[in-house]
């Protein structure tokens, strides 16, 4: 809903029931500006209309609490609440917010103002002396001025266009649902923006919390509510991924960033694909008013729209080391590796972060099977980061056998079952080009007597090793030389075996 009206430098805009002044081209343009659409009203401003009668071209809603009083053309309403009942009728007629003007008095701007996210102006650059005021905006956090004309002069009144908009700097984004059918939550959108009132608009959401949309968000100013987000992960493992943005108000940078944040903060996914891509940063107007649809990058372009992407939120990366077999796929959170895994050609890969990645790269199939390996390391962030590039090195002097390895990359001391980091210290032992069986291992940790016992144990262990190759559970074997137990697969395990132990026969002094 938006008011227009025409004030002096102290928000004066009448006396004696009378406008403060008349000028030609202003009446004109408010004409232009509210043509189509429906103008709202109080009893006494009508009485300043000529000859007391509706304003043509438009719907004509006056309220009076006197029920007997009809006007033709005019829909009288008896408080606020009938009048949102009627806006909602004009919404489903489809009139948009932006087509509802409040035209005073200053009766009716004053109670209508929550409501309202824009204010057009006419600033007349005169003291005249006033009985009626507008909500002075010079004194209102929630407003601020988005446009000004130059001044004009008409009959030696000097005044000139302002547009304020209602901003919301502090925002809290409170999930609402998680279900499918995006189509049918977007179709919602509309709905959404028409009604009227915060009660009504949380009826609507939840109504879809019992239908639609996959994660819809409330995003909150305080106890209100003004405007949704739509977002669709999981349409990130498809070909794009949707984030619709629909905000009554406008949004400073400061609220779009706490948006993303929190968008960032619980779809790890999200934003590893925005990794994945260039960085480009789309919102870089100071506001943004309005619905705010962008999609993100598609997996054959990387060129189509990214949305808000924030390099101050970079926390990690993944990086894809190739190798015979494969890839070695890697996890960093920018201080140290968190997970390392091997990805075969032809396996499909699960993780969706990685996943995502390699479709950017265009290494998937669609079953998202692995259909090719790259031919250098690379990482979703435009440069590896530290983590990633030692591990590069390590992986280059691993598979290229140097005889010396460089230290290995930091691992993240992230919490392990206890059990678990001691046979993951114990594997950090063995030599390279060197095995022990499951039980020879668990001797080591619990005695000979036990050892038979916890063998399974440290082969449940190795399997689930976050830091395949790093830490060399592919060093231990089955009692009977059996190849189990390796989280990359039996193949991985015994190609790396072979690799170490034929690179260890070649350094033997001849
Ligand atoms: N500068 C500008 O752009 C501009 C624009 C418009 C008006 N104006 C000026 O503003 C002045 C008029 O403003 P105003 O504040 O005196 O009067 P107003 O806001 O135009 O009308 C007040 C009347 O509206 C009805 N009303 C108010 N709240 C209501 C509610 N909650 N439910 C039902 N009815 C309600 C009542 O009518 P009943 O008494 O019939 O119950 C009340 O007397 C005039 O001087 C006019 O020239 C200036």
């Amino acid at each position: 809903m938006r008011s227009i009206v025409a004030v002096t430098s102290d928000y004066g805009i009448g006396l004696d029931g009378r406008l403060l002044t008349h000028i030609s081209s202003d009446l004109k343009r408010f004409k232009e500006i509210t043509l189509g659409g429906a103008v709202i009203y109080g009893r006494k401003t009508l009485e300043t209309y000529p000859k007391q009668k509706a304003l043509l071209g438009r719907v004509n809603l006056m309220l009076t609490r006197n029920r007997e009083l009809s006007e033709p053309n005019i829909k009288t309403v008896d408080s606020l609440d009938a009048l949102f009942v009627e806006i909602d009728a004009l919404r489903r007629r489809g009139f948009s917010g932006d087509d509802l003007f409040v035209i005073g008095g200053a009766e009716i701007y004053e109670q209508l103002h929550p409501f309202v996210n824009e204010v057009l102006i006419t600033r007349i650059d005169e003291q005249f002396e006033a009985d009626r005021h507008f909500p002075n905006l010079d004194q209102d956090p929630d407003f601020v001025r988005t446009d000004v004309s130059d001044w004009y002069v008409e009959k030696g009144v000097r005044f000139r266009y302002e547009t304020w908009r209602r901003v919301v700097d502090q925002v809290t984004l409170e999930a609402t649902l998680k279900k499918d059918r995006l189509a049918l939550a977007r179709r919602n959108v509309a709905e959404f923006s028409q009604a009227g009132t915060v009660k009504k608009r949380l009826e609507i959401l939840e109504d879809w919390v019992q239908k639609d949309g996959r994660f819809v968000y409330q995003l909150r100013s305080g106890e209100d509510v003004f405007g949704f987000l739509l977002f669709a992960p999981e349409v990130l493992g498809a070909d794009t991924a949707t984030v619709v943005l629909h905000s009554d108000l406008s949004l400073t940078k400061n609220a779009l960033g706490t948006i993303f944040e929190t968008l960032f903060a619980e779809h790890q996914a999200l934003y590893s694909l925005l990794l994945a891509t260039d960085e480009r940063v789309l919102i870089d107007a100071d506001l943004l008013p309005g619905i705010h649809t962008a999609t993100l990058p598609g997996i054959d372009s990387t060129s189509r729209l990214i949305i808000g992407t924030r390099s101050d939120l970079a926390r990690g990366a993944v990086g894809f080391f190739p190798f015979e077999l494969g890839l070695v796929a890697l996890k960093s959170d920018g201080q140290a590796l968190t997970e390392v895994e091997f990805l075969q050609l032809g396996q499909r890969v699960e993780d969706s972060v990685f996943k995502m990645a390699l479709k950017v790269a265009g290494a998937l199939n669609k079953q998202n099977g692995l259909k090719k390996t790259v031919d250098t390391p690379f990482s979703s962030s435009n440069r590896p980061d530290e983590p990633l590039q030692l591990a590069f090195d390590w992986l280059t002097a691993y598979f290229e056998k140097k005889s010396e390895l460089p230290p290995l990359p930091p691992l993240s001391d992230q919490a392990l079952p206890p059990f678990m980091t001691k046979v993951l210290d114990a594997l950090k032992d063995i030599p390279y080009g060197e095995h022990l069986t499951y039980s020879e291992l668990a001797e080591t940790l619990v005695g000979r007597k036990k050892a038979n016992d916890y063998a399974r144990a440290v082969g449940q262990a190795c399997a689930a090793n976050p830091y395949a190759l790093f830490i060399p559970c592919h060093r231990v074997i089955g009692n009977r030389g059996e190849l189990v137990g390796f989280s990359g697969g039996i193949q991985v395990k015994d190609y790396l075996l072979n690799l170490e132990l034929m690179t260890r026969l070649s350094r033997r002094p001849k």
